[in-house]
């Protein structure tokens, strides 16, 4: 297995909004080369960028219409190639952006499976046997052509859903997963896999990774199928990364992906801690951490020593994290965010807390979330450095906030969130405990209450972390001298009596 995993830390990347080299508005792969050198230097040491095929971006590339070829306006398969080298000469490594469930209505594959007469991609996709029966799922797209038949919709309803089969077929058209149809689309996944692992990418993220067998509510034919693609990867491509978007770590890792993303959707409480009315990781203190650590516990002794649970600081589908907190509320939540077992995934800008563009018309499928995929901003020239490229073309207008952060800014200012994130990896990098594959005990999260505090632990080694993201000072039961501290923000830890006063505002990271 990938022995780089073990000290991990992501970067991702949005291609479109992160560095623009030819004047087009829009991100592209030699602007990223450009770039690498800022990932390389927060402490990231891995790289996973978002959809970058062709795609009429319907949904910001999401909607794949050529898995073999990348998006012109990015560059071309051998751009991509250069780029991919020039991450492994320094030592880092990159993860794609699979997405195994749907196509855009523009592949060819789609085009073929709409006709009436039965051709080689006739069942490539979810169709139901007469246009008045409707699949049941996210939706469907009917009367478009004249196959007599309603096609499952996986997202939006210009993404048809690939057939991988019905767990349990209960419909004459529901096709079993050993079907020839549904085997058909699992040998063309593997395919792609391969001829992206072959030019040298380092595995994948995937989208939608539970969602692949229909009728399939407890995931075991989904399961299945990630173990057979992982028995795939294991004989050509032993090395290969995966990555899943699932967010119930339990049965992704079971299906041989390497690590599971917490979300905003699904079960995990992550929303709690930066994405609600009240946030955990709010100076005003009326947040709870305790269902989420809840929820992680169990996730964490069913998957301890299997792989990975991963805790993003955001990424493309939800707001910002410096929407909902701020200023030293983000260094706190950093600290948090860069002290978890897992591999941490930072989105891009977050590391200067770029906030959420409020107001934006949707681009390309984003709608609410288009204002977390603006440009990044990297200096104080034009379009803040991201492209020279006319205003009116830019993929995506920029923050308009004449103090919006920019990278040449917070490098600058050593109190800047930029180097505290920097400082942050670097301890996590410098500390075996704090890795991804460290223990973790959790000593203080009650209900609606504060610090956070809990142990984290690799071999000999055993470090406490204490949170407090509350203004107001909070104190817990500690039995430990808090001597050694390895880096504190926010004022200093007294301990009497068996009790740690801890100041508002404040982290701390102590050998015990
Ligand atoms: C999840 C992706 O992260 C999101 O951006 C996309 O719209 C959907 N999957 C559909 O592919
Ligand atoms: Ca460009």
């Amino acid at each position: 297995m990938a022995k780089w995993l073990d000290d991990a830390v992501f970067y991702e990347i949005y291609p479109q909004s992160f560095k623009d080299t030819n004047s087009d508005g829009i991100g592209d792969f030699n602007g990223i080369r450009e770039k690498l050198d800022h990932i390389k230097e927060l402490g990231c040491n891995a790289v996973w960028m978002n959809p970058c095929f062709e795609s009429p971006f319907g949904d910001a590339g999401y909607d794949v219409s050529d898995y073999y070829k990348t998006a012109p306006r990015y560059g071309t398969n051998d751009e991509l190639k250069r780029l991919m080298d020039e991450i492994h000469v320094r030592g880092m490594h990159i993860l794609l952006d699979l997405v195994p469930g749907h196509t855009s209505i523009e592949h060819r594959w789609f085009r073929e499976s709409m006709k009436a007469e039965d051709n080689a991609y006739t069942d490539r996709y979810v169709w139901t046997d007469s246009i008045w029966e409707t699949p049941e799922g996210p939706g469907a797209l009917r009367g478009i052509s004249d196959r007599d038949g309603s096609c499952l919709a996986s997202f939006f309803s210009h993404q048809p859903a690939l057939n991988y089969g019905y767990y349990r077929p209960e419909k004459p058209w529901q096709q079993a997963m050993d079907a020839p149809g549904p085997r058909a689309t699992v040998a063309e996944l593997k395919k792609i896999m391969r001829f992206w692992l072959t030019m040298g990418c380092d595995g994948f993220r995937v989208d939608m990774a539970h969602s692949l067998v229909k009728g399939d509510e407890d995931g075991r034919g989904t399961i299945e199928l990630w173990k057979e693609i992982r028995a795939f990867l294991d004989e050509e491509f032993p090395e290969a990364v995966m990555v899943s978007e699932w967010g119930e770590p339990d049965k992704a890792l079971a299906g041989g992906f390497h690590m599971d993303f917490l979300l905003h959707f699904g079960p995990s409480h992550y929303n709690d801690l930066f994405r609600c009315e009240e946030p955990y990781f709010s100076g005003r203190g009326k947040g709870d951490v305790s269902e989420f650590v809840r929820r992680y516990r169990e996730n964490y002794e069913k998957t301890a020593g299997k792989g990975l649970i991963c805790i993003p600081s955001g990424n493309h589908d939800m707001a910002r994290l410096a929407r909902t907190i701020h200023g030293d509320e983000l260094k706190v939540a950093f600290a948090f965010l860069l002290s978890m077992p897992g591999a941490p995934f930072i989105y891009y800008g977050d590391e200067i807390g770029m906030r959420y563009v409020e107001g934006l018309t949707s681009v390309e499928g984003g709608y609410d979330r288009t204002g977390s995929r603006s440009p990044m901003q990297w200096d104080g020239s034009v379009n803040a450095g991201f492209s020279l490229a006319g205003e009116e073309k830019l993929y995506i207008p920029l923050d308009p906030a004449p103090d919006r952060p920019t990278v040449a800014g917070q490098t600058a200012d050593p109190d800047s969130l930029y180097h505290e994130v920097r400082e942050l990896i670097a301890l996590r990098q410098a500390h075996p405990a704090l890795k991804n594959r460290g223990g973790i005990e959790f000593i203080c999260a009650e209900k609606n209450a504060y610090p956070f505090v809990y142990l984290r632990s690799a071999e000999e080694e055993r470090i406490l972390v204490i949170l407090n993201p509350s203004h107001r000072p909070a104190s817990f039961a500690c039995g430990y001298p808090l001597t050694a501290g390895l880096r504190t923000f926010g004022g200093e830890i007294t301990v009497k009596d068996g009790t740690a006063a801890v100041p508002g505002g404040f982290y701390g990271f102590y050998r015990v």
